[in-house]
């Protein structure tokens, strides 16, 4: 158990260094915590809905303001059909579940990735989600559904071109700003820190471009398993990071 630090909450350190403004998760481990507890993995799955809601809950207490969770990438869809449609299942679940909740409690819902290949009722369910939430402001929830960094920055390439084509913009104009503006991501700050679940190191097409300066936080913990206490273990681990955006150590000068 680790000691709740103090600096966690609004307003004190909401949007300084040291809390982060954004984290993004990799929910991981699903497959290997049912198997390790002799269950199929469609239960693991189940059970990282109720770890996603617990992190939510935590998140929104401890003043966090953007939240992006790694759902489903767009290599997902190279598991077998039954796995695919389980997960699709519980995103048809969430939403229904859990959207009048989270639209009381002032959250705004945003999706990153692509549609393509969806089932029409998910992509509806996606924009309802969205829609219903689009004017709260108390904390932003953003799933990466469908998702790959990859896909997202091809996608972000070919609108700015589809810009240049139309003369909106002039190729000399096209910046880093003009790029963060094209993606999915585009009304939320970079991440600060991205935590993996489970065993792996690697960011698995997750927020490939937005991640550029963003800590990396890998924990043994089976995504199941996660919640407000491992949040907490990830924030404090946070606070001894020092972020020199490739300048110098403070004060050594
Ligand atoms: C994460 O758990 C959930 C998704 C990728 C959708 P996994 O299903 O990848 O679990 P492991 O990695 O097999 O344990
Ligand atoms: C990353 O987990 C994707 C999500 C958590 C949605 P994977 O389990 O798909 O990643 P790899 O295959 O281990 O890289
Ligand atoms: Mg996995």
């Amino acid at each position: 158990m680790t000691a709740q630090p103090a600096l966690f909450g609004r307003p004190e350190t909401s949007g300084t260094d040291v809390m982060p403004r954004h984290i993004g998760i990799i929910m991981d481990g699903n497959g290997r915590w049912a198997s390790r507890n002799g269950l199929p993995r469609s239960v693991g799955h189940e059970r990282g809905v109720e770890a996603l809601r617990r992190t939510v809950r935590a998140g929104q207490k401890m003043g966090l303001e953007y939240l992006t969770v790694y759902s489903f990438s767009t290599e997902n869809w190279r598991r077998p059909v039954s796995e695919v449609t389980a997960l699709f299942g519980l995103l048809r679940t969430f939403i229904k579940q859990d959207l009048k909740r989270l639209n009381s409690e002032g959250v705004k819902i945003d999706v990153f990735g692509t549609r393509n290949g969806l089932p029409d009722d998910i992509s509806k369910l996606l924009d309802l989600a969205v829609s219903e939430t689009s004017s709260n402001d108390k904390f932003r929830l953003g799933i990466a559904f469908n998702y790959g960094g990859r896909e997202e920055i091809v996608r972000a390439a070919a609108l700015i071109a589809q810009k240049v084509q139309a003369g909106e913009i002039t190729v000399e104009q096209i910046d880093e700003q003009t790029f963060s503006d094209a993606l999915d991501t585009r009304t939320y700050p970079d991440p600060d820190l991205i935590i993996r679940t489970g065993e792996e190191r690697r960011l698995s097409n997750f927020l490939v471009w937005q991640s550029a300066y963003s800590e990396l936080y890998f924990t043994e913990v089976l995504w199941p398993e996660f919640g407000e206490e491992q949040l907490r273990d990830a924030l404090l681990a946070f606070t001894t990071r020092e972020r020199r955006f490739g300048g110098l150590k403070s004060g050594a000068a």
